[in-house]
């Protein structure tokens, strides 16, 4: 029986930042229902975790792991729509394969995944979008263009679900996790996943603004 007696739904869990944040949230007395697009994890099993199946490009994929955390859990307390790819990252031109791809992962799937689940939050919940400061406008550049706009959409999705819940005590909160060494981030990045994950928790546990980007790189460094 997990500590706090509350839920976390993480999504893309097989790896990175999304790994790391499962960890964070069971040692901090979190039941987690985790989702890899296997519907198995290898890296991690704990008693308070459960993997559950979800491919976010996939509708009937994103419509069954809803009826499956419906019937683990009677409420979510953290909903962290964290699963996201980057194929075009490099890219200048818009290529339809890796554009189409990135979209459909990263806003539609985060989307019509998050919908269903809406009414499912506890009071004083929060849905949380794993984002990133290359879809601010003042971040513009030539590079990444499926992946900038995916991240400058779920940020106006994360600001318009904050006023469709404004009269709720449940809080939205978009985050820009850092650059961070994962298959996405490289070896290059900065951060490791685990400090990336404390700086996702203090904004979890620091009451942000509903809507507003949580820059975690302001509370870890
Ligand atoms: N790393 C950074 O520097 C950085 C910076 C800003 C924002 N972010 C964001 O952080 C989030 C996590 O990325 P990460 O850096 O931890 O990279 P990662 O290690 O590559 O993890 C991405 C996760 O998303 C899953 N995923 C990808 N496409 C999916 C799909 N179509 N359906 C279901 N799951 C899918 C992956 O599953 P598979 O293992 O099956 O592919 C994996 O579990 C992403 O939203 C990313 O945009 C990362």
């Amino acid at each position: 029986m997990n500590r706090l007696n509350k839920t976390a739904v993480v999504t893309g869990i097989s790896s990175g930042i999304g790994l790391a944040l499962t960890k964070k949230l069971l040692n901090e007395g979190y039941n987690v229902i985790g989702t890899t697009r296997s519907g198995v994890l290898k890296e991690l099993s704990h008693p308070d975790l459960q993997i559950i199946a979800l491919e976010a490009t996939d509708r009937q994929s994103s419509q069954q792991a809803v009826e499956r955390i419906l019937t683990l859990t009677g409420g979510i307390d953290l909903l962290i729509n964290n699963a996201g790819a980057a194929p075009d990252v490099f890219a200048v031109e818009p290529e339809y394969q890796s554009f189409t791809q990135t979209l459909n992962t990263n806003i539609t799937g985060a989307v019509f995944f998050t919908e269903p689940l809406l009414e499912h939050i506890n009071e004083g919940g929060q849905i949380i979008f794993i984002s990133s400061n290359m879809g601010l406008p003042e971040n513009a550049a030539p590079n990444g263009p499926g992946y900038r706009l995916s991240k400058a959409a779920i940020n106006m999705y994360a600001a318009m679900l904050a006023t469709r819940l404004a009269d709720s005590s449940i809080r939205v909160m978009p985050v820009h996790p850092g650059w961070v060494q994962t298959k996405l981030g490289g070896d290059q990045a900065p951060l490791t996943p685990e400090q990336s994950a404390e700086g996702i928790y203090q904004g979890i546990l620091t009451g942000t603004q509903s809507g507003k980007l949580w820059d975690i790189t302001a509370a870890v460094n």
